[in-house]
């Protein structure tokens, strides 16, 4: 069997939640993140599609950043900044013994990833899940003075896309490349609910590129992956 053609779509469901494990379902506001930003491999693509989202429900809206953007401006205008984030790595942890499948994940990786090239190929930002730094000790200092920098792009950015999905709404998104977040909402006894789940990049690509041979053009697809321009 071909592993290419195997995707294994595991949904999540997010709502508010009695003791939640997450803070993703509670009501508070999420700043913009990448998504499992602690794995090895965090998920290429994320689809949160809204199932329902009452009219009492206040706040609640889904915000987005084009995070390739935000950082190509940031290498024009903070050179220095931008290399240190492309070569120091942070620390991204989940450690969570206090609910039913304990997780304990921690990875080093910097914030913006380069190919042979110095081109953007990937970045990750999720600020909650960021833990003590393993570094040299004169790398630390210039290290939170350029993520300062970088925090205050992504906060200050005029790009960021406010969104208030409405039932039925599917938002697809390269969680390599896109941030994601979520104004703070009221549900007033109503009930706001997403449902997500992720794609392998991989899986996706390759999909896109076998079809492309067996019954389109034949020729690369553009716009796939975080290298198609290459
Ligand atoms: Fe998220």
């Amino acid at each position: 069997m071909d592993l290419c053609f195997i995707v294994i779509l595991l949904t999540f469901d997010v709502k508010s939640a009695p003791n939640p494990v997450n803070i993703a379902y509670t009501s508070v506001a999420l700043s913009l993140h990448t998504d499992l930003v602690y794995m090895e491999s965090p998920p290429g693509l994320q689809l949160l599609h809204c199932l329902r989202f009452d009219d009492c429900v206040e706040g609640g809206e889904s915000t987005y950043l084009d995070l390739f953007h935000v950082v190509e401006e940031f290498r024009k205008s903070h050179p220095r900044y931008f290399q240190i984030l492309s070569t120091i790595p942070a620390t991204f942890h989940k450690c969570h013994y206090d609910r039913e499948n304990p997780y304990h994940l921690v990875y080093q990786k910097p914030h913006i990833i380069l190919n042979h090239r110095k081109q953007v190929v990937g970045l990750n930002w999720a600020p909650p899940f960021e833990g003590p730094l393993l570094v040299e000790e004169d790398d630390v200092l210039m290290y939170y003075e350029a993520y300062e920098e970088l925090a205050k792009a992504i906060k200050n950015s005029d790009k960021i896309l406010t969104y208030g999905m409405k039932v039925g709404d599917l938002m697809i998104f390269n969680n390599h490349r896109v941030l994601h977040g979520r104004n703070e909402f009221k549900l007033n006894d109503g009930i706001r609910h997403l449902q997500g789940c992720y794609i392998g990049i991989d899986d996706f690509k390759c999909k896109v590129q076998v079809l492309s041979n067996q019954v389109g053009d034949g020729q690369p697809p553009k716009h796939v992956g975080n290298q198609s321009w290459l």
